[in-house]
């Protein structure tokens, strides 16, 4: 048997520029994207232009979404030094308040501590809150979480710093979650010298030794995310090329390849694409929803025939075996064969669910 049934997966870490770089992707090319790589669902970042911060710029891309989106969603609002009120009175309409503690893509940027203090203490406890927070500033974190026994989500931990930090802070009782990326698990350093300047991402690509303790550690992880983040080609090969690669259409094969050489489960993959994330972020069953997948298939990852805008990968020649060959979410056929048939607009807002 080489077809197999997963659930619709959920992707917690998706960026989809719409609005304002729609240039790099909009939401129904990013969820055309979404929909090949196996998910139903994605939940996307605030860092968008203008950024989702209040009631006006949430509505905007909840809108924007609503036109586009082939796949169901959710949208984060961004924490900035002076929005904290706002945006956890936003909390029940957002799949979760993210916080940019060290500098990324964008201008969304909490340097202070007090503001993270501001924003762990208002936003709703039964709502997750997500981190970028890399090495010392994920220490620092952690621990203002611990002390305000506040639960906390760690976005891509790509290093065995970052993972042994995590294990600590549950051992002295912090509710914390995780995620890790495909490029951390499936790339490092020596990739990132081949690849030049379009190698950018953060965190950026860590040593070989990081990225075998991300495996090693793999029952401490709770999530794989893909932190798809598209840029052109063009922007990538710039003299000041902006950090992120595009992640949703090669995820599945990579994990099913690790599958086949025997470091992971299928079940180890369903219960990081689909069961944690539906836990964590609180999203409702999709009813009839099924992705089907072909372990025995081999392709070659090729940029221009991707879905995503971007139309680059950071595995672009790689080999992958295993392969999405069809999706069904609500009981409507939206994907087969290369061919995505939801039309923008499909998509629905994954509402959260009442905290049990
Ligand atoms: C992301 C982007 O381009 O929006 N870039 C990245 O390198 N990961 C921002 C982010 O998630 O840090
Ligand atoms: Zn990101």
């Amino acid at each position: 048997m080489t077809r197999l049934r997963l659930p619709g997966l959920v992707d917690v870490h998706t960026h989809m520029r719409d609005p304002g770089q729609t240039h790099k992707e909009d939401w129904s090319t990013g969820t055309a994207a979404a929909l090949a790589g196996g998910f139903t669902t994605v939940l996307a970042m605030p860092n968008t232009n203008p950024p989702v911060v209040d009631r006006r710029t949430l509505d905007g891309a909840l809108a924007a979404a609503a036109a586009g989106a082939r796949c169901d969603y959710g949208q984060y609002v961004g924490a900035t030094e002076t929005n904290a009120g706002e945006a956890a009175a936003l909390a029940p309409e957002a799949a979760g308040l993210k916080m940019y503690l060290d500098s990324t893509f964008g201008e969304l940027r909490l340097p202070e501590p007090a503001a993270w203090s501001r924003h762990l203490e208002a936003w709703p406890e039964d709502r997750p809150v997500a981190v970028h927070a890399e090495g010392s500033t994920l220490e620092a974190v952690l621990l203002m979480a611990t002390r305000l026994e506040r639960p906390i989500h760690v976005c891509h931990l790509s290093t065995e710093q970052e993972v042994l930090l995590v294990i600590e802070a549950r051992e002295r009782g912090l509710a914390v979650t995780c995620e890790v990326t495909p490029h951390h698990l499936f790339l490092d350093a020596s990739d990132a010298t081949r690849m030049g300047g379009p190698a950018a991402v953060r965190p950026p690509l860590a040593t070989a030794a990081d990225r075998e303790a991300l495996w090693r550690h793999l029952a401490d992880i709770d999530c794989f995310a893909t932190d798809h983040a598209p840029h052109t080609w063009a922007e990538k090969t710039s003299d000041t090329p902006p950090p992120g690669f595009p992640g949703l259409e090669t995820v599945v094969a990579l994990l099913l390849g690790a599958v086949d050489e025997g470091r992971l489960a299928i079940d180890d993959l369903v219960l990081r694409l689909h069961d944690n994330p539906m836990r964590i972020f609180g999203l409702p069953d999709q009813a009839d929803t099924v992705v089907e997948v072909d372990t025995a298939e081999t392709w070659t990852v090729h940029g221009p025939d991707l879905h995503t805008r971007a139309a680059w990968s950071p595995f672009e020649g790689r080999r992958l075996l295993g392969r999405v060959i069809g999706v069904t979410l609500r009981g409507v056929e939206v994907y087969r064969e290369g061919e995505v048939l939801a039309a923008p607009g499909f998509g629905r807002k994954a509402r959260a669910k009442e905290p049990e």
